[in-house]
C-alpha cells in the first residue's frame, strides 16, 4: 500500500497543494536566522519560501523523487523517513504542509519530532483533518468492490480529529496552543482526473494498467454529480487540520 511520487504528476495535479499551504506559513511566522525543518518538504515549493523569508531550514523527505526536485531548488535536504529520523542538533521550529496525513504510525513520527526542538521551539503543522476527502475517497472505493478488486487492509492516509491530535501531541509532552479543523473546498482547475491518477496508486497496488484506467473511469462518474459543479468546475472535498504545538 505505497504512494508511488512521480515530480512532474504532482507539480501539474496538485500544485494547489503548496500554494494553499502558503496560509500555514503565516502561523510558522518565521525568522531570520531561526533554524526550522520542514518534514516532508516534497518538491520544496515552502522550503524556498521559508528559506527567503531569511529562516535557516533544512528539509526532510524521503521520496527520492521530490527530494531531487528540491535540491534543485539549490535546498538542502535530508532523504530520511519521518519515522526513523534523529537529529545531531536541535531546531527552533518544525515545519509540516500535507505531509503528516501520510504517516503510517504518526506518534512515532511526533515522538522523532518532539526530540528534534528546542525548549520552546514550536511545531506548526497543516494536514488532512477528520472526513478529508471522504467523496474522493468513497468513489474510489465503491469502484474497487464494483470490480471485485480488493480493498485496503487499511486506510492509507490519517485524517485525525482535533481531539485525537491533540492527544497524541500532548502524549509526545508538547503543548498545543493552536488547532483547528475546517472545511476548504479545492477547486482542481485540471479536473479529477489528474488527482486520482496522482494519489490512487495505494488503492490500486498490484493492480493492472487496465484496472487502474477502469477503476478512475467509475469514479470519475460516481464523483460527477457531487464534486462538479453546474460551470463545469470540479472541487475536491478537502478538509485541513491545522496546529501549533510548544515543546516546554
Ligand atoms: C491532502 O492533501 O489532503 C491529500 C493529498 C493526497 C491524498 C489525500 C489527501
Amino acid at each position: 500500500m505505497t504512494q508511488q511520487w512521480k515530480c512532474t504528476d504532482y507539480q501539474t495535479y496538485a500544485d494547489f497543494v503548496p500554494a494553499l499551504g502558503v496560509d500555514v506559513l503565516g502561523l510558522l511566522n518565521p525568522q531570520t536566522g531561526e533554524k526550522i525543518l520542514d518534514l516532508g518538504c516534497g518538491d520544496g515549493a515552502l522550503t524556498s519560501k521559508i528559506l527567503a523569508l531569511g529562516a535557516d531550514v533544512v528539509g526532510l523527505d524521503a521520496a527520492d523523487e521530490l527530494a531531487t526536485a528540491a535540491e534543485k531548488r539549490g535546498l538542502s535536504i535530508l532523504r530520511l523517513d519521518a519515522h526513523g529520523f534523529s537529529m545531531p542538533c536541535t531546531f527552533d521550529a518544525v515545519f509540516s504542509n500535507a505531509a503528516m496525513h501520510w504517516m503510517h504510525s504518526p506518534e512515532k513520527v511526533i515522538a522523532n519530532v518532539a526530540a528534534s526542538l528546542k525548549p520552546g521551539g514550536r511545531f506548526v503543522a497543516e494536514q488532512g483533518g477528520f472526513g478529508n476527502v471522504a467523496a474522493l475517497s468513497t468513489a474510489i472505493l465503491a469502484a474497487l468492490d464494483a470490480m471485485n478488486l480488493p480493498l485496503p487492509e487499511k486506510f492509507p492516509w490519517d485524517f485525525p480529529t482535533p481531539e485525537q491530535q491533540t492527544q497524541r501531541l500532548e502524549n509526545a509532552g508538547l503543548r498545543v496552543d493552536v488547532m483547528q479543523l475546517f472545511y476548504r473546498p479545492t477547486p482542481l482547475p485540471k479536473g479529477i482526473k489528474g488527482w486520482l491518477q496522482t494519489f490512487i496508486s495505494p488503492f490500486v497496488d498490484g493492480a493492472s494498467e487496465k484496472d487502474r484506467e477502469n477503476v478512475i473511469h467509475h469514479a470519475v462518474r460516481w464523483l460527477t454529480p457531487i464534486l462538479k459543479d453546474a460551470s463545469g468546475q470540479w472541487m475536491a472535498d478537502y478538509v485541513r487540520l491545522r496546529y501549533r504545538a510548544t515543546k516546554p
